[in-house]
């Protein structure tokens, strides 16, 4: 099958012309102009006028199904990765989880069986280390061989995830030695529960106080130390959704002084603050950790994005119902599952807030939902990347079309949105995944199952940095 997206202004992360994009099976077969009258036929001829074609986009950091609280992240593979490409995403990066005493093999496998056969998008994963020990470390370097070679460990959550410097520091000397990326979630998880234990004793119990307890200090102070360890181990460190200034300046600092750091941001972090928190009960549908913070740090993070500081925009979608689920923490905010949905809105609030609000270019738009993960995380230039030989990812985006967000519309298996009527200009037309069309002007052809396990490299990260 030979697909011409045809007439487009093609977006990539380093520039924009107005052209064609032949698609010969599963990959980007021609770039040009005028590719017809330069006698190249297809079967199907998509008119592009007025419209983008974007790479598709790469959400790295993702939790389908993810254990938590009691409790699972609701949406599975098939329906999670089916909004996510209802948002013009085409690849996502999950993360599996090794639970306590567990081998990492046993929780990979667990995360293959998940998405196996059910997944309508290319996908892979990452590891989450929950024990670190000799035999943890040995599986490491098999993990890297077969692809998988990220390793997020946690400052956070005490008693579940929650790994000390000892035991990160030996996950991030390993990676030096088999050439793996170690993904940090960075808060002081012990410190924020007893602040957090504080607020519960005095009463205060409601969701906004998740976020009240979890300083930006405690976020800038574990992302300064757990970059310092990197630079001592002299391996790459990447944090994982970094909402505070606090934060950011640990980032900035290493960059400055030439360590292999780097940071992601969430959508979470540039459009909601606190005060979503504060709505009664009503506040846990935004109880995520670090939590939402005060609106002076979202333009910081935006400053951030444009100056590379933050090379990443991804989502952590980790979705739980309102009712039900979030509802386990009502008389205690340590209670509330901890996440958001949001695989299925990145894109358009990323454009509209973003490349619409004259934030960032339409280029950068590209860079940091598409082009800057897959170089990341080693997929770059089979996605992330409009080029011969690339995969058929590509979205055909219109960029004036407006939309309402809202839970009765959207594809996400949750029960309400954190951006529940919000306008957002910019929407997703076509989305192909390796040249096939999954989602066409609202209406989904793509099928269960249609997505394949990428194994992953790892990247030239001194480069990157
Ligand atoms: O609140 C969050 N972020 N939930 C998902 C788990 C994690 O820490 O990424
Ligand atoms: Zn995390
Ligand atoms: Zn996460």
């Amino acid at each position: 099958m030979r697909t011409l997206i045809a007439n487009g202004t093609i977006v990539t992360a380093d520039g924009s012309w107005r052209g064609d994009v032949l698609v010969d099976g599963e990959v980007i077969a021609q770039i040009g102009s005028e590719l017809p009258a330069a006698g190249v036929t297809a079967d199907e001829t998509i008119d592009a006028a007025g419209r983008y074609v974007i790479p598709g986009a790469i959400d790295v950091h993702t939790h389908m199904e993810l254990p938590f609280g009691g409790t699972f992240a609701k949406d599975t593979f098939e329906t999670g990765s089916r909004a996510a490409a209802f948002g013009g995403t085409t690849t996502i990066v999950d993360f599996a989880v090794q639970s306590k005493g567990q081998a990492l093999r046993a929780g990979l496998d667990t995360w293959h069986a998940k998405a196996e056969g059910t997944t309508v998008i290319d996908y892979g994963f990452h590891m989450i280390m929950s024990d670190v020990n000799d035999d943890t470390l040995a599986e490491m370097d098999q993990l890297v061989a077969e692809g998988v070679p990220d390793f997020k460990l946690f400052t956070a959550y005490p008693g579940v995830f929650f790994s000390d410097d000892a035991a990160i520091f030996r996950a991030m000397q390993q990676t030096g030695k088999n050439g793996g990326l170690i993904m940090m979630h960075a808060e002081n998880g012990p410190v924020i529960d007893i602040v957090a234990a504080d607020l519960v004793a005095a009463g205060k119990t409601d969701p906004l106080y998740h976020g009240i307890a979890r300083y930006p200090v405690f976020e800038g102070e574990a992302t300064n130390r757990v970059i310092r360890l990197a630079e001592a181990a002299q391996v790459p460190v990447y944090i994982v959704h970094l909402s505070a200034a606090d934060a950011l300046d640990a980032v900035r600092h290493a960059r400055d002084r030439g360590s292999m750091a780097f940071a992601e941001t969430c959508p979470q972090y540039l459009f909601l603050s606190l005060d979503d928190l504060g709505n009664g009960f009503e506040g846990a549908k935004f109880v995520c950790s670090p939590p939402l913070r005060t609106p002076e740090h979202q333009e910081q993070l935006w400053t951030g994005l444009r100056k590379d500081d933050l090379q990443v925009v991804s989502t952590d979608h980790c979705p739980f119902d309102f009712h039900g689920q979030k509802e386990l923490g009502r008389g205690d905010f340590r209670k509330v599952p901890n996440g958001l949905p949001a695989v299925e809105d990145r894109v358009d609030l990323l454009h509209d807030g973003g490349v619409v609000g004259g934030r960032i270019s339409k280029e950068r738009w590209v860079d940091v939902i598409s082009t800057a993960p897959a170089k990341l995380f080693g997929m770059y230039p089979r996605k992330g990347a409009i080029a011969v030989g690339s995969d058929a990812d590509l979205v055909v985006y219109d960029p004036e079309r407006t939309r309402v967000i809202s839970a009765a519309t959207h594809h996400m298996n949750v029960d309400y949105s954190c951006y529940e009527g919000r306008e957002v200009q910019g929407a997703s037309d076509v989305v192909m995944s390796r040249g096939t069309v999954v989602v066409r002007d609202g209406t989904f052809s793509g099928r269960k199952g249609h997505g394949q396990f990428i194994p992953r490299a790892t990247a030239d990260y001194a480069r990157l940095a």
